[in-house]
């Protein structure tokens, strides 16, 4: 009779508690190592967490570079918890013949939820003024207090318009009949019939738009993509929005932006080093700031989790990885 071999579970190393639907769709077929304490990991942990890992499940704050690769001599697949994978070095991974996937499509909606949640809340002075109510400080209706910008019928520039940045728009034209002009490398036909939106260079779109609305992937070329000069370039009663990456801003000229009021706000979900700010953001009444929470509803964390898992999955199956951004690692990729 032919013996039956039975594969050894490959070591999946978790840097971070995850939904745990996520790891249930693959730690009956693998050796599952969870790190438990709910805060960022340290670099000597993850260094140490890696070392016989095969599968790494990190989120998308963990740095993962060639150091972290060469330390983990059996790693084939790096599933990022995160739709951004800035931080993961590709190409050190690609080099090493480890496959990278991340969590895009999911989080579309809630992020693209939040980003318009920002452009009210900063035109309305919410924040602002919900601090004035629970401060007591409220003296009572008057006709010249508290007022703000509208949204209904500005013009909304986005820049980036993939799956966020589309959905984005989409709400601000249909929900809020807002005009949408948009900066990217390619022309987005859909929209430009579906929104009547339009394809403008970024001096254009930062002279022009009332909210403008960051949407691109950090990379060497969107590093400080909106700086002192940019910052200029835009009208001063119209507020920069950011739902992407933090390094996209120069956060220290943003501050003096806002500080000398040369824009009229900003809303931030993330940071340039996250997760401090800049000195003197936190005073400025003209900003909103939350603690990237993009993605942060119960749906779509679940999602994030589910999708990494399936990818897990597909590699202990030996099956095609649902969201793969490395393609060409595959030339080099051995079972
Ligand atoms: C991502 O997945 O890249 C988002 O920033 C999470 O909020």
């Amino acid at each position: 009779m032919a013996k039956k071999i039975k594969r050894i579970k490959p070591k999946v190393f978790i840097t971070r508690p995850i939904p745990q639907e996520g790891i249930d769709m693959f730690k009956a077929l693998a050796n599952v190592r969870l790190r438990k304490t709910d805060s960022w990991i340290t670099r000597k942990e993850l260094l140490a967490g890696v070392k016989d890992a095969e599968i790494l499940l990190p989120i998308l704050t963990d740095k993962i570079d060639a150091k972290v690769m060469d330390a983990a001599p059996k790693l084939k697949l790096i599933a990022n918890y995160g739709a951004g994978f800035n931080n993961i070095d590709i190409d050190a991974a690609t080099e090493r013949g480890i496959m990278v996937t991340n969590t895009p499509g999911v989080l579309t909606d809630t992020t693209a939820e939040l980003a318009m949640t920002l452009i009210l809340t900063i035109a309305r002075r919410v924040v602002e003024t919900e601090g004035i109510m629970r401060a007591g400080k409220y003296p009572g209706w008057g006709p010249m207090m508290y007022i703000g910008s509208q949204v209904t019928g500005k013009t909304l520039g986005v820049i980036g318009l993939g799956h966020i940045g589309s959905r984005v728009a989409e709400i601000a034209y249909h929900g809020f009949g807002m005009n949408v002009i948009y900066y990217t490398h390619q022309v987005v036909r859909e929209l430009e019939s579906s929104l009547h939106a339009r394809r403008v260079s970024l001096p254009t779109l930062l002279q022009q738009a009332d909210f403008v609305t960051l949407h691109v992937p950090l990379n060497d070329s969107t590093h400080h993509m909106i700086g002192k000069k940019e910052l200029n370039m835009m009208n001063k009663d119209a507020f920069l929005i950011n739902t992407s990456r933090g390094p996209v801003i120069d956060e220290k000229a943003l501050v003096v932006a806002l500080r000398k009021k040369s824009i009229a706000g900003a809303a931030l979900d993330v940071y340039e080093n996250e997760p401090k700010m800049a000195p003197g953001l936190a005073k400025l009444n003209n900003a909103v700031l939350v603690p990237h929470i993009g993605s942060a509803t119960k749906e779509t964390r679940t999602a994030m989790a589910k999708l990494s898992g399936g990818n897990v999955l597909a590699y202990i199956q030996n099956k095609e990885l649902p969201t793969l951004v490395n393609p060409d690692v595959l030339d080099r990729v051995k079972k």
